[in-house]
């Protein structure tokens, strides 16, 4: 099915490079991603290449259980971290917010192995689809309640390959 472009190669490139440049300036000496599977997986490419000094990262899988293109908020861990997170400064590396059930879910079971502080970054949200109220810090782009896919988001496992993000045209 064709794909109408929301977000182009360019102005992804970009506004991963001024993200990967904040959260660098926020924590200057060393810094874990933990990258949430597998949406997250091309965004945390990006921005880890943007940055440089000490970066380490991890990944962690989660399930959704999703019923069709909405969540039902239960969420179940799927693959668990390699390292420790004591006394690490955190950041989640999300794909996006939707109803904030899963990062709500994953800040909590982080937040309770001792970081010594946690954030999240997420390339894209939808507040008008918020079900709790999640704290992101670092938002790349803001957009309307439409099911986006590209640059890892899926849809039914397709479209992770595309380079920019768009909308799924039906017609
Ligand atoms: P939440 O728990 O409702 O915030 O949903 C978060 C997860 O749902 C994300 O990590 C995505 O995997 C998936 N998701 C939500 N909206 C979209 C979308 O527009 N396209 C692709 N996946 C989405
Ligand atoms: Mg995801």
């Amino acid at each position: 099915m064709p794909v109408d472009v929301l977000f182009n190669e360019a102005q992804i490139q970009a506004r991963v490079s001024e993200m990967a440049a904040e959260i660098r300036r926020d924590f200057p000496d060393g810094l874990h991603l933990v990258a949430v599977l597998k949406g997250a997986f091309v965004f945390l490419s990006d921005l880890v290449r943007r940055m440089d000094g000490q970066v380490s990262l991890d990944f962690m899988a989660v399930s959704s259980y999703a019923k069709g293109t909405t969540t039902s908020g239960e969420v179940r861990l799927l693959k668990d971290l390699d390292t420790t997170l004591d006394g690490r400064h955190v950041v989640i590396v999300e794909d996006i917010v939707d109803t904030g059930l899963t990062l709500t879910y994953l800040q909590d079971i982080l937040r309770a192995r001792g970081p010594k502080t946690l954030r999240t970054a997420c390339l894209l949200s939808k507040p008008s689809r918020r079900q709790v109220d999640v704290k992101v810090e670092y938002i790349g782009f803001e957009i309307e309640d439409r099911f986006v896919v590209g640059y890892g988001l899926d849809f039914a496992e397709q479209y992770r390959n595309l380079p920019y993000i768009g909308v799924v045209n039906g017609d």
